[in-house]
């Protein structure tokens, strides 16, 4: 009977390690990342200057909590296999740069890889997970991106079960963002181990190109769109389709960016931004500070976004929001500018994985074009000229 006992409580005490930690993604998460802008050009003054710009530009209160740190920040492991920065260029150490970020109210993010190379060559955690993991905790690192190089031979779900399990044991809740860019499709499987799973290669700042680099492809706004098919099913609060960081600010046009912000609100993507915080101009700031599109983003339903009409030269995208509301997004893909006159009793929207639907013969709900500025109600037809690569985004309430 005590031998059964004892079993029993390790089972058990078994079961509790095999836990992510809940309640670090509700809603998609929202941050900065080093990658875009800077590639393996980092250091931590631009993690301090960051995080000055984060708070000094209003982005925090929008919003925007971590500052990650992406790949090339490690130097060497030590004779007793501890990982430790890269003494040039982060000299201070991780600890006292995670006490600077906690100052200014804001959190840190690191990467590093279930390989035993990182991506960009530096040392991975394979068979220093445990290790590895303890030392993030210690540093007081808040998230950890989990990369996907130099894996030949190991099983994706059980090498990000494995990094699960050691933030588990290290004990300091860490939002685990899984980068297997769908090759393994991280979305079948991820929902208990991970708190988002990239879905694609990495993003482009295009509207609608494929770039290919070395071996691997970079996509462009529509191109990872058209991945996302198939997947809402898999996301909700706690464990998010992820469809890179942001390019907003990185070369596209206005309406670009503005579609592009748009998409990943609508389809619940995290937000991590990719641009040079330090250096924006205004018309980004607000883009990115956009509080109407970031309450859509981070809506507490947690509904991801789906294709319910497409006329051909516009489609029309529905995201069913806490309290009955709703967001619509027009999204103009081509390169003319179309007028459009929706009839809103004309269309039924009905969401089978949801169970929400909407009636517009029935209901009258009030509409404001987020961007533009108007506003109206689905009692009348939506009379509007959509311009090329753009979207009309629509928040809609009841009328009471
Ligand atoms: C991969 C990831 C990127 C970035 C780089 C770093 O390509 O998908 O997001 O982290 O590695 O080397």
């Amino acid at each position: 009977m005590k031998r059964l006992l004892i079993l029993l409580a390790l089972l058990v005490g078994a079961n509790v390690h095999a836990q992510k930690f809940d309640g670090l993604a509700a809603t998609p998460q929202m941050g900065w990342n080093s990658w875009n802008s800077f590639a393996c050009d980092i250091n931590e003054q631009l993690i301090r200057d960051t995080a000055d710009a984060m708070v000094k530009l209003g982005l925090k209160d929008a919003g925007y909590q971590y500052v990650n740190i992406d790949d090339c920040w490690h130097g060497q492991r030590d004779k007793d296999g501890f990982i430790h920065p890269d003494p040039q260029r982060f000299p201070s150490g991780m600890k006292t740069l995670a006490d600077y970020v906690h100052s200014k109210g804001l959190k840190l993010g690191i990467y590093s890889d279930a390989g035993a190379t990182t991506c960009g060559g530096k040392p991975g955690s394979r068979g220093h997970e445990y290790q590895d993991a303890k030392t993030y905790a210690d540093w007081g690192v808040d998230y950890v991106k989990y990369d996907w190089c130099d894996t030949k031979g190991l099983s994706a779900p059980g090498a990000y079960t494995t990094m699960r399990d050691a933030i588990r044991a290290a004990g300091r809740p860490m939002l685990l963002s899984m980068c297997e860019w769908g090759d393994n499709k991280a979305w079948e499987w991820g929902k208990d181990i991970g708190h988002s799973w990239r879905t694609t290669a990495d993003i482009y700042p295009c509207w609608n190109c494929e770039l290919n680099h070395d071996a691997f492809s970079r996509l462009g706004v529509l191109r990872i769109l058209d991945r996302q098919a198939g997947l809402r099913k898999y996301a909700g609060p706690g464990h998010w389709n992820d469809m890179d960081m942001l390019e907003v600010g990185m070369g596209m046009s206005g309406d670009e960016d503005r579609a592009h912000f748009s998409i990943w609100a609508m389809m619940a993507s995290p937000l991590i931004l990719g641009n040079d915080l330090r250096k924006m101009p205004e018309s980004t700031r607000s883009i990115l500070a956009n509080k109407d599109v970031i309450a859509i983003s981070q809506d507490q339903a947690g509904i991801q976004a789906w294709k319910f009409f497409d006329d051909g030269r516009l489609e029309y995208w529905a995201r069913p929001l806490a309290n009955n509301e709703w967001a619509l997004m027009v999204l103009n893909r081509g390169e003319q500018a179309v007028n459009l006159s929706y009839d809103w009793k004309a269309h039924f929207i009905s969401d089978e994985m949801s169970k929400r639907e909407v009636d517009f013969k029935k209901a009258v709900y009030g509409w404001r074009d987020i961007w533009g500025g108007k506003s109206g109600d689905t009692g009348k037809k939506l009379e509007a000229s959509v311009a090329p690569h753009s979207v009309l985004l629509l928040h809609l309430k009841t009328k009471g």
